[in-house]
């Protein structure tokens, strides 16, 4: 069965929210697997299919905590080449994290991206929410598509 991380970084929730949320859509897609969490030991990335990162933008940059993990990627040479990534994240009005994470999941590990990233303003609303329903369901079918 396909395994998925939603792997988030939330500093006053915002971010959390909606990762709980992608979490939720993957969940009604059958025959994934799922786990949410805000912390994992960089040699259990390899055990994912796809990996799914929650980041809000502060200073017009991710956080220094998942710039740091993809750099203890690349010196462990934890091997990514190949697993779905996507990326998402709350912020406030330039909101760039989640392309930059995307562009590492895609240039420097060779990942296959789900373009674009999903964002949501401050607090996610009732809208934002089902588009983290759908955005978490688009992740769970591309793997169960691609056997
Ligand atoms: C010190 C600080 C710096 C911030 N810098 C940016 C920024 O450069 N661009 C942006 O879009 N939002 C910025 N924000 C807004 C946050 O991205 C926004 O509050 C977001 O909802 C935080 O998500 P979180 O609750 O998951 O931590 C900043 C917020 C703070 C407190």
């Amino acid at each position: 069965m396909p395994k998925i991380l939603v792997l988030y970084y939330s500093r006053s929730g915002n971010t959390e929210k909606m990762a709980k949320v992608v979490a939720e859509g993957i969940k009604t897609v059958g025959d994934v697997e799922v786990e949410l969490n805000y912390f994992v030991p960089v040699e259990e990335l390899a055990n994912f299919d796809a990996i799914v990162v929650g980041v809000p933008t502060y200073h017009h940059n991710m956080p220094i905590e998942i710039k740091k993990l993809f750099e203890e990627v690349a010196e462990k040479g934890i091997h990514l080449k190949g697993k779905v990534g996507g990326a998402f994240g709350s912020y406030g009005w330039s909101g760039e994290a989640p392309k930059y994470v995307l562009e590492i999941m895609k240039n420097r590990f060779e990942m296959k991206v789900i373009e674009p990233p999903l964002l949501a303003k401050y607090v996610p609303d009732q809208d934002k929410k089902n588009s983290c329903l759908d955005f978490g369901k688009r992740i769970a079918e591309s793997l169960i598509d691609s056997g």
